[in-house]
Protein backbone atom coordinates (compact mmCIF):
# COMPACT_ATOMS: atom_id res chain seq x y z
CA UNK A 1 0.00 0.00 0.00
CA UNK A 2 1.09 3.67 -0.54
CA UNK A 3 2.23 5.23 2.43
CA UNK A 4 -0.44 7.39 4.21
CA UNK A 5 1.58 10.92 3.20
CA UNK A 6 3.32 10.11 -0.19
CA UNK A 7 4.51 13.87 -0.59
CA UNK A 8 5.93 14.56 3.06
CA UNK A 9 9.62 15.11 3.31
CA UNK A 10 11.95 15.56 6.56
CA UNK A 11 11.98 19.22 5.36
CA UNK A 12 7.73 19.03 6.25
CA UNK A 13 8.85 18.47 10.36
CA UNK A 14 8.18 21.37 12.00
CA UNK A 15 10.68 21.99 15.17
CA UNK A 16 8.94 22.32 18.73
CA UNK A 17 11.32 23.52 21.02
CA UNK A 18 10.29 21.76 24.16
CA UNK A 19 9.62 24.16 27.41
CA UNK A 20 11.37 26.38 25.58
CA UNK A 21 14.97 25.43 24.21
CA UNK A 22 15.26 23.79 27.64
CA UNK A 23 18.57 21.59 26.65
CA UNK A 24 20.41 24.95 27.00
CA UNK A 25 18.43 28.24 28.69
CA UNK A 26 16.10 27.16 32.01
CA UNK A 27 13.02 25.79 31.07
CA UNK A 28 9.77 27.59 30.49
CA UNK A 29 11.70 30.92 30.82
CA UNK A 30 11.46 34.10 28.71
CA UNK A 31 15.51 33.00 28.18
CA UNK A 32 14.11 29.75 26.59
CA UNK A 33 11.93 31.18 24.52
CA UNK A 34 14.16 33.83 23.42
CA UNK A 35 16.71 31.02 22.41
CA UNK A 36 14.61 28.76 20.78
CA UNK A 37 13.30 32.22 18.12
CA UNK A 38 17.33 32.36 17.65
CA UNK A 39 17.27 28.60 17.00
CA UNK A 40 14.54 29.50 14.38
CA UNK A 41 12.49 26.80 16.05
CA UNK A 42 8.93 26.42 14.02
CA UNK A 43 6.93 26.28 17.70
CA UNK A 44 7.49 26.79 20.98
CA UNK A 45 6.13 24.52 23.75
CA UNK A 46 5.41 25.64 27.13
CA UNK A 47 2.96 24.23 30.58
CA UNK A 48 0.46 26.87 32.30
CA UNK A 49 -0.77 26.96 35.56
CA UNK A 50 -2.57 29.32 37.73
CA UNK A 51 -1.40 30.93 40.63
CA UNK A 52 -3.07 32.15 44.36
CA UNK A 53 -4.28 34.99 42.70
CA UNK A 54 -5.63 33.97 39.54
CA UNK A 55 -2.66 34.52 37.36
CA UNK A 56 -1.67 32.42 34.28
CA UNK A 57 2.14 31.37 34.50
CA UNK A 58 4.56 28.94 33.02
CA UNK A 59 5.80 26.40 34.94
CA UNK A 60 6.08 22.68 34.61
CA UNK A 61 5.67 20.80 37.85
CA UNK A 62 2.87 21.51 40.20
CA UNK A 63 5.34 22.84 42.51
CA UNK A 64 8.04 25.18 42.48
CA UNK A 65 10.71 23.21 44.09
CA UNK A 66 12.43 22.01 41.03
CA UNK A 67 12.99 25.07 38.91
CA UNK A 68 13.43 27.91 41.52
CA UNK A 69 14.59 28.55 44.67
CA UNK A 70 11.25 28.62 46.41
CA UNK A 71 12.60 27.03 49.36
CA UNK A 72 14.91 29.17 50.76
CA UNK A 73 12.71 32.46 50.00
CA UNK A 74 9.80 30.74 51.62
CA UNK A 75 11.12 28.16 53.66
CA UNK A 76 7.67 27.84 55.89
CA UNK A 77 5.47 27.48 52.80
CA UNK A 78 6.03 23.61 52.11
CA UNK A 79 5.06 21.77 50.21
CA UNK A 80 5.25 24.78 47.08
CA UNK A 81 2.47 24.16 45.36
CA UNK A 82 2.35 26.94 42.34
CA UNK A 83 -1.62 27.36 43.49
CA UNK A 84 -0.74 27.98 46.91
CA UNK A 85 1.41 31.19 45.98
CA UNK A 86 0.26 34.73 44.63
CA UNK A 87 2.30 36.35 41.47
CA UNK A 88 4.12 38.61 43.31
CA UNK A 89 5.56 36.30 45.47
CA UNK A 90 6.45 33.95 42.51
CA UNK A 91 7.97 36.82 40.69
CA UNK A 92 10.45 37.21 43.51
CA UNK A 93 11.98 33.68 43.01
CA UNK A 94 15.13 32.91 40.76
CA UNK A 95 14.02 30.34 38.40
CA UNK A 96 17.50 29.96 36.11
CA UNK A 97 20.27 29.62 39.17
CA UNK A 98 19.00 26.01 39.60
CA UNK A 99 19.94 25.64 35.71
CA UNK A 100 22.93 27.86 35.74
CA UNK A 101 24.69 30.92 37.46
CA UNK A 102 24.68 32.36 33.96
CA UNK A 103 20.69 32.33 34.12
CA UNK A 104 20.46 34.11 37.31
CA UNK A 105 17.47 36.36 37.93
CA UNK A 106 15.47 34.64 35.41
CA UNK A 107 11.78 35.37 36.04
CA UNK A 108 8.71 32.78 35.68
CA UNK A 109 7.08 33.90 33.05
CA UNK A 110 3.20 34.83 32.67
CA UNK A 111 1.34 33.42 30.19
CA UNK A 112 1.19 37.13 28.35
CA UNK A 113 4.55 37.77 28.86
CA UNK A 114 5.30 34.54 27.21
CA UNK A 115 3.04 35.22 24.41
CA UNK A 116 4.17 38.43 23.62
CA UNK A 117 7.25 37.19 23.92
CA UNK A 118 6.88 34.62 20.91
CA UNK A 119 5.47 37.68 18.83
CA UNK A 120 3.93 36.18 16.28
CA UNK A 121 7.92 34.51 15.15
CA UNK A 122 6.79 31.00 15.92
CA UNK A 123 3.93 28.93 16.17
CA UNK A 124 2.63 28.29 20.04
CA UNK A 125 2.11 24.26 21.79
CA UNK A 126 0.22 25.30 24.68
CA UNK A 127 -0.04 22.84 27.38
CA UNK A 128 -2.24 23.41 31.04
CA UNK A 129 -0.76 20.98 33.36
CA UNK A 130 -2.78 19.56 35.26
CA UNK A 131 -6.16 21.53 34.51
CA UNK A 132 -7.94 19.21 37.16
CA UNK A 133 -6.38 21.30 40.10
CA UNK A 134 -7.58 24.42 38.79
CA UNK A 135 -11.34 24.75 38.25
CA UNK A 136 -12.56 27.48 35.76
CA UNK A 137 -9.16 27.11 34.21
CA UNK A 138 -10.70 26.47 30.98
CA UNK A 139 -13.00 30.40 30.65
CA UNK A 140 -9.75 32.02 32.33
CA UNK A 141 -7.48 30.98 30.03
CA UNK A 142 -9.91 31.31 26.90
CA UNK A 143 -10.42 34.91 27.77
CA UNK A 144 -6.76 35.33 28.22
CA UNK A 145 -5.34 34.47 25.37
CA UNK A 146 -7.90 36.11 23.23
CA UNK A 147 -7.51 39.65 24.86
CA UNK A 148 -3.92 39.58 23.21
CA UNK A 149 -3.66 40.47 19.94
CA UNK A 150 -0.23 38.06 19.57
CA UNK A 151 -3.23 35.27 20.45
CA UNK A 152 -5.58 36.37 17.86
CA UNK A 153 -2.92 37.13 14.74
CA UNK A 154 -1.61 32.97 15.38
CA UNK A 155 -5.01 31.96 15.49
CA UNK A 156 -5.60 33.31 12.06
CA UNK A 157 -2.38 32.50 10.86
CA UNK A 158 -3.28 28.12 11.91
CA UNK A 159 -0.16 28.38 14.65
CA UNK A 160 -1.74 27.69 18.03
CA UNK A 161 -2.47 24.68 19.07
CA UNK A 162 -3.54 23.88 22.63
CA UNK A 163 -2.70 20.63 24.21
CA UNK A 164 -3.09 17.97 27.57
CA UNK A 165 -3.16 15.09 28.74
CA UNK A 166 -6.48 15.13 30.64
CA UNK A 167 -8.59 14.41 27.57
CA UNK A 168 -11.72 15.13 29.41
CA UNK A 169 -10.97 18.32 29.95
CA UNK A 170 -9.19 19.38 26.86
CA UNK A 171 -12.82 18.22 25.20
CA UNK A 172 -14.48 20.98 27.32
CA UNK A 173 -12.32 23.55 26.40
CA UNK A 174 -13.00 22.72 22.62
CA UNK A 175 -16.89 22.91 23.27
CA UNK A 176 -16.11 26.37 24.93
CA UNK A 177 -13.04 27.50 22.35
CA UNK A 178 -14.48 25.50 19.14
CA UNK A 179 -11.73 27.53 16.75
CA UNK A 180 -8.63 26.50 18.47
CA UNK A 181 -7.36 23.74 17.17
CA UNK A 182 -6.38 20.75 20.41
CA UNK A 183 -4.23 17.99 20.73
CA UNK A 184 -4.77 15.02 22.80
CA UNK A 185 -1.19 14.44 24.81
CA UNK A 186 -0.79 10.24 25.19
CA UNK A 187 2.00 8.70 27.80
CA UNK A 188 1.10 5.23 26.71
CA UNK A 189 -0.03 3.96 22.51
CA UNK A 190 -2.79 5.42 21.33
CA UNK A 191 -5.63 2.74 20.63
CA UNK A 192 -7.28 2.85 17.43
CA UNK A 193 -10.43 3.77 19.30
CA UNK A 194 -9.40 6.44 21.09
CA UNK A 195 -7.71 7.71 17.73
CA UNK A 196 -10.94 7.40 15.87
CA UNK A 197 -12.80 8.89 18.99
CA UNK A 198 -10.03 11.94 19.27
CA UNK A 199 -10.35 12.60 15.03
CA UNK A 200 -14.15 13.34 15.98
CA UNK A 201 -13.02 16.66 17.81
CA UNK A 202 -9.70 17.30 18.29
CA UNK A 203 -6.49 18.26 15.32
CA UNK A 204 -3.66 16.50 16.76
CA UNK A 205 -2.74 13.15 19.00
CA UNK A 206 0.86 13.89 20.16
CA UNK A 207 2.18 10.36 22.21
CA UNK A 208 5.44 10.16 23.54
CA UNK A 209 8.39 8.92 21.39
CA UNK A 210 8.39 5.43 23.20
CA UNK A 211 5.11 4.23 22.64
CA UNK A 212 4.90 5.45 18.85
CA UNK A 213 5.79 3.75 15.52
CA UNK A 214 5.06 3.64 11.93
CA UNK A 215 1.15 2.24 12.09
CA UNK A 216 0.50 4.63 15.05
CA UNK A 217 1.55 8.02 12.67
CA UNK A 218 -0.44 6.29 9.58
CA UNK A 219 -3.37 5.78 11.63
CA UNK A 220 -3.33 9.31 13.17
CA UNK A 221 -3.05 10.51 9.48
CA UNK A 222 -5.56 8.45 8.06
CA UNK A 223 -8.21 9.77 10.46
CA UNK A 224 -6.96 13.26 9.20
CA UNK A 225 -5.12 14.38 12.29
CA UNK A 226 -1.68 15.54 12.66
CA UNK A 227 1.13 13.88 14.91
CA UNK A 228 3.86 15.43 16.96
CA UNK A 229 6.01 12.82 19.15
CA UNK A 230 7.35 14.10 22.56
CA UNK A 231 10.54 14.51 23.60
CA UNK A 232 12.96 13.32 21.22
CA UNK A 233 16.53 14.98 22.17
CA UNK A 234 19.19 12.39 20.03
CA UNK A 235 19.96 13.27 16.25
CA UNK A 236 19.17 8.94 15.91
CA UNK A 237 15.63 9.09 17.43
CA UNK A 238 15.12 12.74 15.62
CA UNK A 239 15.65 10.78 12.28
CA UNK A 240 13.91 7.95 13.04
CA UNK A 241 10.63 9.86 13.84
CA UNK A 242 11.10 11.81 10.62
CA UNK A 243 11.29 8.81 8.34
CA UNK A 244 7.41 8.03 9.93
CA UNK A 245 6.43 10.93 8.69
CA UNK A 246 5.57 13.09 11.73
CA UNK A 247 4.35 16.29 11.05
CA UNK A 248 6.74 17.76 14.68
CA UNK A 249 9.18 16.92 16.73
CA UNK A 250 8.89 18.24 20.38
CA UNK A 251 12.27 18.46 21.49
CA UNK A 252 14.89 19.89 24.36
CA UNK A 253 17.47 20.54 21.70
CA UNK A 254 15.83 22.53 19.09
CA UNK A 255 19.05 23.68 17.14
CA UNK A 256 20.25 19.52 16.67
CA UNK A 257 17.18 19.05 14.81
CA UNK A 258 17.13 22.43 12.79
CA UNK A 259 20.19 21.10 11.46
CA UNK A 260 18.21 17.57 10.16
CA UNK A 261 15.86 19.38 8.85
CA UNK A 262 17.19 22.10 7.55
CA UNK A 263 15.80 25.18 5.99
O1 LIG B 1 4.73 18.50 24.58
C1 LIG B 1 4.79 17.24 25.12
C2 LIG B 1 5.35 17.17 26.49
O2 LIG B 1 5.56 18.44 26.99
C3 LIG B 1 4.51 16.41 27.44
O3 LIG B 1 5.15 16.13 28.65
O4 LIG B 1 5.73 16.44 31.00
O5 LIG B 1 7.08 17.58 29.26
O6 LIG B 1 4.78 18.36 29.77
P1 LIG B 1 5.71 17.17 29.71
CA1 LIG C 1 4.54 20.12 28.32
Amino acid sequence: AAPARPTSTISDVDVVAHRGSSGAAPENTLAAVRLALRQRADVVENDIQRTADGELVIVHDTTLTRTTDVEQVFPGRAPWNVGDFTLAEIKQLDAGSWFDPAFAGERVPTLREWVEAIGGRAGMLLEPKAPALYPGIDIELDKELRSMPAFRSALMRDDVVVQSFDHEWLHGYKDLAPDVPVGLLFGTRPTSAQVTEAATWAEQVNPALGVSEQATIDQVHQAGMEIHVWTVNTGQDMRRAARWGVDGIITNYPQVLRDIVGH
